[in-house]
């Protein structure tokens, strides 16, 4: 295969998931729609600009995945849509299916807890997980899931652009970090997350630490780091 076709290829394919993700691809306003001139196909021009209302409409209407048969709603994420603090977690659980909001439950509610602890709120954090749709008895999400998932999640940061990225419990920080790591060799330091290489702390989850609470006081230890890295960065 030539080289042109094999970028027609990679072209068509790419487009056809962004289609699948409804989202919108913007092109040159000189482009001629059907051209095949690779001017119309490469450059910035061409990169997805989704914003938050079809983003919010794409996940509300997805089944990129089985989950969606078993949901009773999406769960999008809350909070700040400029937050410097970006709170990730597993995936909605029972309560959160039923109320279409993340971390409602009893984990949700000692979360509140610790970012109160370093003067936070929901009102000052934006709240996403990895998984929109609730896996059936909270199992843990499939590769395939977090996968199909991942491309909202990546919107939701660029679109957030946090200065800190607090990734809670294993399942959020091994998909973030792309390791398989455990979570307590990943805690206590600070990572960097994409391009934008965002400070990235992981913590325990608060599900977790509901069963270990011994295990708080490093939490507490994580959350000062994260913001002290916040600090550290300031413009
Ligand atoms: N656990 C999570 O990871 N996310 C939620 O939204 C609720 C519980």
């Amino acid at each position: 295969m030539s080289d042109q076709s094999q970028k027609s290829l990679v072209e068509s394919r790419r487009l056809a998931y962004l289609q699948a993700m409804h989202i919108d691809v913007w092109r040159p306003r000189n482009t001629d729609a059907h051209s095949e001139a690779p001017a119309a196909q490469e450059g910035a021009a061409d990169r997805p600009l989704q914003d938050w209302q079809s983003l919010r409409a794409a996940v509300a209407g997805c089944t990129r995945c089985e989950l969606h048969k078993s949901r009773t709603q999406t769960v999008f994420g809350v909070g700040n849509e400029a937050a410097d603090w970006m709170i990730i977690g597993e995936a909605p659980g029972m309560e959160e299916d039923r109320r279409g909001e993340p971390f409602v439950g009893r984990a949700g509610k000692l979360l509140d807890q610790m970012l109160r602890a370093v003067g936070l709120d929901r009102s000052k954090v934006f709240i996403a997980n990895v998984l929109k749709c609730r896996p059936p008895n909270n199992r843990d999400p499939s590769a395939g899931e977090a996968a199909a998932c991942r491309p909202y999640l990546d919107r939701q940061i660029e679109l957030v652009q946090p200065r800190l990225i607090l990734a809670v419990g294993r399942i959020a920080a091994q998909r973030l970090l792309e390791t398989d790591a455990p979570v307590g060799r990943m805690r206590g330091q600070a990572h960097y997350y994409g391009e934008r290489r965002i400070p990235l702390v992981v913590t325990y989850h608060p599900a977790y630490l509901l069963r270990s609470p011994l295990q708080k006081r490093k939490s507490w230890q994580d959350l000062c780091l994260a913001q002290n890295l916040i600090r550290d960065s300031s413009p």
